[in-house]
């Protein structure tokens, strides 16, 4: 009967922190409808898989787990720096770049201050920043895009962090060079502006501002990246970012001893030798995301033009059309909680898998018969490319 026990003890902005809700788990959805094949195009995953550097590596270390990982993620830090051309002691390392948000959020905010970030970004920035006890600042997008020039608008006396997806997640839109240029001549100086470039190594875009190489304009500028997305790390549980050495420091002593373990570490060196594995799954990822984009104007459902991994694609009712993939053995992802509920997003997977989507999607729409040649993605292969 008691309600009263330990939710009264805690601050009520942990009280009332709602769960970030993953992708659903294929086991859990074969098991729940009886299924033999599921595929999962809902956590931005890379369908190629890890890179195989990336695995040798894990394989070596397996029998070295009975040790403690190296605390300082030594030769990770310094072979990033190196690529960098900064110091070690700007590299930030983390349990998944989730982890590295987390820890920023712990660090600058509290209760008495503000983040500022766009609606419809990111779940994270605004669950960090209530589970630090502070106020988030959610500012309107425009055409599904962050609005540099808005956020920099909502910039107050209290605001200690702004938070920027590019690409976002779960729009896939980019802010270009020119806005970049105009918010870092705008934001005060004070501001910890984080980056989080997560989907960087997707991005085509001659105007996408690479915020990494451009890190020095600003003094409180944090990038942000992961070895989830391109490098096929996800389960390992790696992100990595670069900023200033005063705040790194500071997130060194909040951050576990060991929050990135020993496997994460020497994959992730392994994956960053392998230029040829990025190069297959961009490759990858376009040709999915040029077919996919065909198969919303064939079935006329509008989608937003992607420059990452995944696709935004409106289908009247998204909750809906989640629930009835899942039936058809497909699992998306719905995004209502984000501002979208006609909309759910698709990871971009194999030619097969995208091709599994593209017919669920059609009977759901009652449009199975479209041509089939519409809705079936040739292998990499027949296209000239890499292959998966
Ligand atoms: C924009 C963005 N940032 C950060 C993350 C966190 O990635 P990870 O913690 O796996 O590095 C994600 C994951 O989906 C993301 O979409």
């Amino acid at each position: 009967m008691s309600s009263g026990g330990i939710r009264d003890r805690v601050a009520a902005h942990l009280r009332d922190l709602s769960p970030y809700v993953p992708g659903r788990p294929i086991a859990e959805i074969e098991r729940e409808y009886g299924l033999e094949r599921v595929v999962k195009l809902a956590s931005n995953e890379n369908p190629l898989g890890p890179s195989r550097r990336a695995c040798e590596a894990v394989t070596r270390e397996l029998a070295e787990v009975h040790r403690y990982p190296d605390g300082g993620a030594t030769l990770l830090r310094d072979e990033l720096a190196r690529r960098f051309g900064v110091g070690p002691d700007r590299v930030l390392l983390g349990n998944g770049s989730n982890e590295i948000l987390t820890l920023l959020a712990r660090v600058l905010l509290g209760p008495g201050n503000e983040a500022v970030f766009a609606e419809g970004a990111f779940a994270i920035y605004a669950l960090a920043t209530q589970a630090a006890g502070a106020r988030g600042i959610a500012v309107p997008m425009k055409d599904f895009t962050h609005d540099l020039d808005a956020i920099v608008d909502a910039i107050g006396p209290r605001t200690r962090i702004v938070f920027l997806g590019n690409p976002n997640n779960p729009t896939g839109t980019i802010y270009r060079r020119a806005a970049w240029e105009r918010f870092l001549e705008r934001v005060p100086r004070d501001v910890v502006v984080v980056c989080d470039d997560a989907y960087a190594e997707y991005v085509t875009d001659p105007e996408y501002p690479d915020t990494l190489r451009e890190a020095d304009r600003h003094p409180h500028l944090v990038v942000l990246r992961t070895f989830s997305k391109i490098y096929g790390l996800a389960g390992l549980r790696i992100g990595y970012g670069i900023g200033p050495a005063d705040l790194v420091d500071l997130i060194d002593r909040l951050r576990d001893p060991f929050n990135v373990n020993h496997l994460a570490q020497v994959a992730a060196l392994g994956a960053l030798d392998d230029d040829e594995h990025v190069r297959a799954s961009r490759e990858l990822n376009r040709a999915g995301l040029d077919f996919l984009s065909r198969v919303c104007r064939a079935l006329s459902l509008p989608f937003v033009p992607s420059h990452a991994n995944f696709l935004l694609v409106e289908v009247g009712d998204g909750a809906h059309a989640f629930q009835a993939l899942l039936r058809a053995g497909v699992i998306v992802r719905p995004v209502g909680g984000y501002g979208f509920p006609g909309h759910v997003r698709v990871s971009i997977g194999t030619p097969e898998e995208n091709t599994v989507f593209a017919q669920a999607l059609a009977a759901l729409l009652g449009r199975s018969g479209t041509a089939a040649a519409q809705l079936v993605q040739p292998p990499l292969e027949a296209r000239g490319g890499a292959g998966g």
